[in-house]
């Protein structure tokens, strides 16, 4: 049983994927296959959207900071789960990471559209449940759970 969900939860579909620190011309094409992944899997347009939101900040961060990340999708009877682990700097102090407007983000990375400093903060308020662990000159960990409306059709 994976970690990431309850015991009551059964595992219908997981994927992995790889993101590539620095690489702007890839930067969105695991989201937009997360996206289609879920819709394939039935979820909901509500849940689908928070998905691909939460991925997308969590790939870009990736891209902007990271030297390499996995992320991973598992689809389950309750909920979508979405872990991120990246190699990378960490993040020293996380309080302030998910501060709305904090930002570290270069000239490069500013100029490709990015560094308002809401990713953190957005990821958080799209998911039901959301951790963040870091360690300095290590990598970032995130778990974002979005619970499924099992009330229609499950
Ligand atoms: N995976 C990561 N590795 C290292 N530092 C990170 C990582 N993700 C976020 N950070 C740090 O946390 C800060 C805030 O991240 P957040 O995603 O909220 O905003 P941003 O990336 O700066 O801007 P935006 O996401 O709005 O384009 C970043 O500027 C960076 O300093
Ligand atoms: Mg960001």
């Amino acid at each position: 049983m994976n970690p990431a969900v309850n015991e009551s939860d059964s595992i219908l579909n997981q994927y992995s994927f790889e993101v590539e620190g620095g690489n702007f011309n890839a930067a969105g094409t695991v989201s937009t296959r997360i996206k289609s992944l879920l819709k394939q899997n039935g979820l909901s347009d509500d849940v689908v959207r928070k998905s691909a939101i939460v991925s997308y900040e969590a790939e870009i961060n990736i891209v902007s900071y990271a030297r390499k990340g996995t992320i991973n999708l598992i689809v389950t009877s309750h909920a979508v789960v979405i872990e991120v682990v990246d190699e990378g700097p960490g993040i020293p102090n996380i309080e302030l990471a998910m501060e709305q407007g904090y930002s570290t983000a270069n000239q490069q990375i500013r100029e490709m559209g990015f560094g308002a400093g809401m990713g953190l903060h957005n990821i958080k308020s799209y998911s039901d449940k959301f951790d963040i662990s870091s360690e300095v000159d290590k990598g970032t960990f995130l778990k974002m759970i979005i619970a499924r409306n099992n009330s229609k059709k499950d």
